[in-house]
């Protein structure tokens, strides 16, 4: 299978969808140019598949909007990795009801992660009459074939493909930000954490030829990108089942050779194959940001390897150090699960005495929770929810001190940002190389541009500074 075979025959039939579209959606929208509001939850690449929606919804002649209640479509692309993300989705579609009784056209689609869970897409379509398209993560290509269906048959429809383990290459796109962006470069997880939902709706791992990887990130940094986040479940397996041999590191290293000014960053990697390869190429080039996204998940090797993640913490802490030593700025962020089925509180203080061995920046953390069709939503789970909740406020403070001791060490420093928005009148937030903000005065204009900031003050995990000058 080569990408390019897909190309020419999905987009050709999904084109001749949008341009049909075009007259039908203005008509329905009587007469105007129809709107489109979409909600994004959950991760980047959720984030990356709502970008070519909305490229698609552009070429069928949409604008997009901030308001629900002007809009002709709503989209929401929805999360399931844990059930707070689910309820947020159940109760913003519940709020959508008075508006469709408001008027009566509105078309409200469902799509993503959550939707390829068969038990959710049956109740999204029992509890909610009025949602019009529900479709999964393995046929967002199929997007405006649905939408026409959906609009000219008025009937509701539901589309979960199986996952078909090719790539749609070639849709349009179209991009949140101007200078900061995503970049998939493999889509899907074969590793199955036993507590994670992805691998069951996101499909097997396949990853995106090296070609269209960096003819995207050439024409992103042609149109003024300054910051450019290689996107993957696991960025690390990156190159398995593609027909020339390349690792992730390599196709980094190729990234990063092109032409211009420019940030590369990454995530997520997983820390079975982080490889030492992969740091040092991090080390030997100045564009790929000191920033790396490893989650440990847990400090214990028995629920370590009760969650699937083949490695211990012993290996976790030999990349660590390695990497600390290779790059000297080095951010080292990761996320962790509290409460995992089993786990002690003896437990939990391996937990701890890792994050403080590690040092890490920040971190993402999660109280554990349960999802239909992965094996530890099986296991005894004798841990009260309120006992975990009292275990991660004690991770939390300890992770505030790490923090703030981090921040602190950065005052004094003079470190290249880029300047990424207002944070309020005449204040701008910008983020260093390593992705920590820092608090600048400066005008508008200076955002989307690389500056030299001295580090004032730090608070907390905030530093605040003065810039110097812009390049
Ligand atoms: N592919 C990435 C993670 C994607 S999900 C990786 O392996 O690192 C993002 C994070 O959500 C995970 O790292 C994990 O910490 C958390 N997570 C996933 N499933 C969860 C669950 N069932 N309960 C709580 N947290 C979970
Ligand atoms: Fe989930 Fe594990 Fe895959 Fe990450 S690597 S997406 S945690 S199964
Ligand atoms: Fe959520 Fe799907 Fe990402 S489950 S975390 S949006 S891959």
């Amino acid at each position: 299978m080569t990408d390019s075979e897909i190309i020419d025959f999905e987009t050709d039939k999904q084109s001749t969808y949008m341009y049909e579209l075009r007259d039908i959606l203005y008509i329905r929208a009587g007469g105007k140019t129809p709107k489109a509001f979409v909600r994004t939850y959950g991760c980047q690449q959720n984030v990356a598949d709502s970008e070519k929606i909305k490229g698609m919804l552009a070429e069928m002649g949409c604008e997009l909007t901030d308001e629900k209640e002007e809009a002709d479509i709503i989209l929401f692309n929805t999360c399931a990795v844990r059930e707070h993300a689910e309820d947020r989705v159940y109760g913003n579609v519940g709020a959508l009801k008075a508006l469709k009784k408001k008027k009566p056209s509105l078309l409200i689609a469902l799509c993503g992660c959550m939707m390829e869970q068969e038990h959710v897409a049956e109740k999204i379509y029992k509890s909610f009459p009025y949602v019009g398209l529900v479709f999964g993560t393995h046929v967002i290509h199929k997007f405006p074939e649905l939408l026409y269906n959906s609009v000219v048959e008025g009937k509701r429809l539901v589309e979960r493909g199986t996952d078909d383990g090719k790539i749609y290459e070639g849709l349009p796109i179209k991009r949140d930000g101007t200078f900061k962006g995503w970049l998939p470069i493999m889509y899907g997880c074969d590793n199955f954490c036993t507590y994670c939902i992805v691998p069951h709706v996101r499909g097997r791992e396949r990853s995106r030829c090296p070609e269209n990887i960096l003819s995207d990130a050439r024409s992103m940094v042609e149109n003024g990108f300054k910051d450019i986040t290689l996107l993957g479940q696991n960025v690390n397996s990156y190159g398995k089942g593609l027909d020339q041999s390349i690792s992730f590191a390599e196709l980094l290293k190729k990234v990063a050779g092109i032409d211009g000014d420019f940030w590369v960053r990454f995530m997520t990697s997983h820390p079975k194959d982080a490889s030492k390869e992969l740091i040092d190429v991090i080390a030997e080039n100045p564009k790929i940001s000191p920033h790396i996204h490893l989650p440990f998940q847990c400090g214990s090797d028995r629920i370590l390897k009760l969650m699937n993640r083949r490695y211990t913490v012993e290996k976790y802490m030999e990349i660590v150090e390695y990497a600390k030593k290779r790059i000297p700025d080095l951010s080292l962020t990761s996320d962790v699960i509290v409460g995992f089925p089993g786990e002690t509180y003896e437990d939990f203080q391996k937990t701890l005495e890792l994050i403080r061995r590690m040092e890490f920046t920040s971190l993402f953390t999660f109280i554990y929770s349960p999802r239909v069709g992965t094996p530890a939503a099986k296991f005894k789970d004798p841990v009260t929810h309120q006992e975990k909740a009292l275990w991660m406020g004690e991770l939390l403070k300890l992770q505030e001190e790490i923090s703030a001791k981090r921040t602190a060490s950065m005052v004094g420093r003079t470190m290249r940002v880029l300047v990424e928005e207002e944070a309020k009148e005449g204040i701008l937030n910008a983020r260093t190389h390593n992705g920590v903000v820092v608090e600048v005065p400066g005008k508008t204009e200076l955002i989307g541009h690389f500056a030299d900031a001295r580090i004032t003050e730090a608070r907390n995990f905030i530093l605040r500074g003065q810039l110097e000058q812009t390049k």
